[in-house]
């Protein structure tokens, strides 16, 4: 396969990072994850804006526009003929001796992008998924999309111990989010997921289903709630590039509501997949 390293299109065999480069060594660098359904990028500029964000709260320069780099990612996924799947892109801030402090800003960051086949998960979509509560032991600054994911690598794990799909964090007693995902649940028809603010990522796909919901005239609260609200609900699901609107029919071996796939869960899903096809 063909990836993008440093501007330049090279196959994937010779592309080679630094042992001194500041993501292996500190996790210092950002990263997107962008859908691709049909050999097309969705939701782009939202994805590149956010990484934009992103480099800017860390004093990673970027030294692209949004526009360059849709070039340079349609190109990427025109070179490996990709139809359904990801784009994975990062920055790190680049090669330099091992210091805990910045480089000096001339250090170029390192930047790799490559595309990977990935179906949509129709099973799980149509089904929902399990999944546990841990406790959420990340930092305070999880809106930027860092690419230091121990905490979220360590709930994962414990999901996949569980048998589950994804873990659901809490702090204190107020549900954050998921290990990779944003986590929602549905109370009398009114849809609730965390305030946009450092305890969690801000979704691109849950900026989208706040939209679809606005559009809709479903009542929408971003608005933390907690552990005792998330268990009696009457619906809760997931949301993310990759997994889209995936509902949650159990919470630590106990079946959501009725255990079947709730009602506005299933509108939601449709109502985004009208937003992608
Ligand atoms: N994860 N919260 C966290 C901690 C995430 O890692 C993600 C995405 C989300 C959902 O964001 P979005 O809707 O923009 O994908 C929320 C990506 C997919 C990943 O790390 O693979």
């Amino acid at each position: 396969s063909i990836v993008l390293m440093n501007g330049e299109f090279i196959p994937r065999e010779e592309a080679k990072v630094d042992i001194e480069d500041r993501g292996y060594q500190f996790g210092d660098g950002i990263y997107e994850v962008i859908r691709v359904y049909n050999g097309k990028m969705f939701t782009a500029t939202q994805h590149l804006e956010r990484l934009q964000t992103s480099g800017e709260k860390i004093n990673i320069n970027i030294t692209y526009t949004v526009q360059n780099l849709t070039v340079l990612l349609e190109e990427l996924i025109h070179r490996n003929s990709l139809h359904t799947g990801i784009i994975y892109m990062q920055f790190t801030r680049g090669e330099s001796p091992r210091n805990h402090a910045y480089p000096i800003e001339t250090v170029p960051p390192t930047f790799v992008a490559y595309t990977k086949e990935l179906e949509r998960p129709v099973t799980s979509l149509e089904n929902g998924v399990s999944s546990i509560t841990v406790e959420d032991i990340r930092w305070s600054r999880c809106d930027i999309k860092s690419l230091n994911l121990l905490g979220n690598v360590m709930a994962k794990q414990k999901a996949v111990e569980a048998d589950c799909y994804e873990s659901i964090q809490y702090r204190e007693l107020t549900v954050t989010e998921g290990s990779s995902s944003n986590i929602w649940i549905v109370k009398d028809e009114v849809v609730q997921t965390h305030e946009a603010n450092s305890f969690i990522l801000n979704g691109i796909t849950r900026r989208k289903i706040v939209d679809v919901c606005q559009r809709r005239e479903i009542t929408i609260k971003e608005k933390a709630f907690s552990i005792e609200e998330l268990i009696d609900a009457d619906e809760v699901f997931l949301s993310s590039t990759t997994a889209e609107v995936m509902p949650i029919v159990a919470i630590n071996n106990v079946p959501v509501g009725s255990g079947e796939v709730g009602i506005i869960t299933r509108k939601l899903q449709n109502y985004f997949k009208e937003e992608i096809f």
